[in-house]
């Protein structure tokens, strides 16, 4: 327990798990990608970075509250980092957003533009990869995934499936089905839990997805959410 100053308001602390909760406590809205309370915390995308009253910046998510921190959510630098963060984001990511399934339901679509992001100054280097439709329950479009890793740890430490991972370094990093393997192929049971938390149109559902509940019914399978399948692909 204790008490922090968080753009000038002292907020009180229990067992908030990290920073980002008492902010959002407080009531205060800050973005984030990555970040789900039910999933393992990863620090990967940034946004919900903050500085502190020595100018340290941190990721919230991933920062224990303290009695008598000082911090500020939304500064003109803070704001800058969450742009261009959104900027590299976007640069490596396929551009057809108007015809994406998860068009209006797109957290980084929604983001872009809640933070005024119009414009991409940065080259896609990025290699076109293959849709995966092999599932008989998800489809995969490596070209729409940003690295959050919310599926991966959704499939791998909530569901304990291990369907997926994280593979190769740096530039070459991706997420990718268990031995570079179409979807279908691996132990995937085709739960959609990681579309659930999937923040852009990397994981979408195939249209049968009714059969696939019926299907799931028996397996051991841990759902945090049933897939509304309100927009459906052939
Ligand atoms: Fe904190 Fe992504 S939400 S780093």
């Amino acid at each position: 327990m204790g008490i922090m100053t968080i753009d000038g308001q002292a907020i009180e602390f229990t067992d908030e798990p990290n920073v980002l909760s008492v902010i959002r406590k407080a009531g205060i809205d800050i973005p984030t990608l990555c970040y789900h309370s039910e999933l393992s915390i990863y620090g990967a995308c940034r946004l919900c970075t903050v500085e502190d009253d020595r100018g340290k910046t941190f990721a919230s998510c991933s920062e224990k509250p303290r009695d008598g921190m000082i911090i500020y959510t939304n500064t003109p630098r803070l704001m800058r980092y969450r742009k261009l963060i959104l900027e590299l984001l976007l640069a490596a990511h396929c551009r057809d957003c108007t015809t994406c399934i998860k068009s209006g339901e797109c957290h980084l679509q929604e983001l872009a533009h809640r933070m005024g992001v119009h414009e991409i100054r940065f080259e896609n280097v990025r290699e076109i990869q293959p849709i995966d439709t092999s599932s008989h329950a998800i489809i995969r479009d490596p070209n729409k995934c940003i690295l959050c890793g919310d599926c991966v740890r959704m499939c791998d430490n909530v569901q304990n499936i291990n369907a997926i991972d994280f593979a190769y370094r740096g530039t070459d990093a991706q997420v990718i089905p268990a031995f570079n393997k179409k979807i279908a192929e691996t132990d995937c049971v085709g739960c959609g839990q990681c579309r659930v938390v999937c923040p852009t149109g990397a994981i979408s559902i195939h249209t049968n997805i009714d059969e696939v509940w019926e299907a799931l019914a028996d397996k051991n399978t841990k759902v945090i959410a049933q897939i509304a399948p309100a927009v459906r692909v052939a």
